[in-house]
């Protein structure tokens, strides 16, 4: 039984990561300030003598907090760390609060994870790292240039990760997310993914804005994949000093994913278009080469699926 902190653990992707690791027998401490995590996404977890929560800023002083999860859990073995402020406006709005949740924190768990030789960190990072012009599929080794302070903070974490590695030898694995989605991502934030907003108004009959012409794509990938390839990064060593985007390699159109969505739901919501908004990229899709040859990582579930189970959940919350 390996014990994991998982830093966001209330949270999206957090709390499916929790799941799969409660259900592979792991002992699982979450960290969240639940700022925009909910306990309602880990009520599943209540009662089971593995799981224990801690309420906390992972850019306070959390040295102190972990020792005494420590003391009455046991020592930390591995750490996920999703903790971030995730709303990329909202980064640009008030980028030093964006350092301050995205780096400043990230440090201060970096260096508790050396000080108390954790096998293994698993980070959180994201496509918004890589040059908008880079051309698509984008891969490792396209090229960077953050657009916003939200990508800008995600990249220097790599790098606080190459360091740390190279002169503590903190083992670790980097894991750029393309558009994740699924349950439990809110779907009423103007922040939310495009999927779980389409998902709500078609649900509620409502219209559907598309932002420019809809021909747009991004690459989606289902929650539980996602949980199912950081929880390999962070358990086997073997992808240690790694950076690897995690999607599907699969484009869908904005266009598409709301005539889909209508479909699905048997709506009467009417689609309308709006101009584009800055700084939204055109095409957006990875290649999966890495993560299947260093995680043995290929999406089991289906875009239909996807959609499918995200519809039920947005329905059991409107
Ligand atoms: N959802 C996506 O499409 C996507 C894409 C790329 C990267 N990511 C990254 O994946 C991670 C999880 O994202 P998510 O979509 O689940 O978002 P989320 O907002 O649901 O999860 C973030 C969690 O971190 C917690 N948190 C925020 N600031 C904190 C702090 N200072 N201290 C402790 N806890 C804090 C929040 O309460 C929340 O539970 C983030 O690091 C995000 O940047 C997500």
């Amino acid at each position: 039984m390996t014990h994991v902190l998982v830093t966001g653990g209330a949270g999206f992707i957090g709390s499916h990561t929790v799941d799969l690791l409660l259900s592979q027998g792991h002992r699982v401490t979450v960290l969240d300030d639940l700022s925009t995590g909910l306990m309602a996404n880990l009520k599943q977890c209540e009662g089971n003598p593995n799981f224990h929560f801690v309420k906390a800023d992972v850019a306070e002083d959390i040295a102190e907090t972990l020792d005494q999860v420590a003391a009455i859990v046991g020592p930390i073995d591995r750490i996920i760390h999703y903790a971030a402020q995730t709303a990329v406006p909202l980064s640009m709005d008030d980028p030093a609060s964006d350092v301050r949740a995205n780096v400043i924190g990230s440090v201060k768990l970096l260096e508790y994870a050396r000080r108390n030789k954790v096998a293994k960190v698993a980070f959180a990072s994201s496509s918004a790292v890589y040059d908008d012009d880079a051309p698509v599929p984008v891969n490792e080794k396209s090229s960077v240039r953050p657009s916003s302070p939200y990508g800008i903070d995600k990249l220097v974490v790599e790098f606080y990760l190459d360091y740390y590695a190279r002169l503590f030898g903190l083992k670790y694995t980097a894991l750029r997310f393309m558009n994740v989605y699924g349950p439990r991502q809110d779907s009423k934030s103007w922040y939310s993914g495009v999927i779980s907003i389409f998902l709500d108004r078609a649900a509620s009959n409502t219209p559907i804005t598309i932002f420019d012409d809809g021909e747009q794509t991004r690459d989606f990938v289902y929650v539980t994949d996602v949980a199912a390839a950081v929880t390999k990064a962070c358990l086997d060593d073997a992808a240690h000093g790694e950076i690897i985007n995690i999607g599907t390699g699969e484009e869908v159109s904005i266009n598409t994913l709301a005539k889909l969505a209508i479909d699905l739901a048997g709506s009467t919501s009417v689609i309308s278009y709006a101009p584009a908004r800055p700084g939204d990229i055109r095409r957006s899709v990875t290649t999966m080469d890495k993560a299947r040859a260093l995680l043995a990582f290929a999406p089991k579930v289906s875009f239909a699926d996807g959609l499918a189970h995200t519809l039920n959940w947005v329905r059991t919350q409107l």
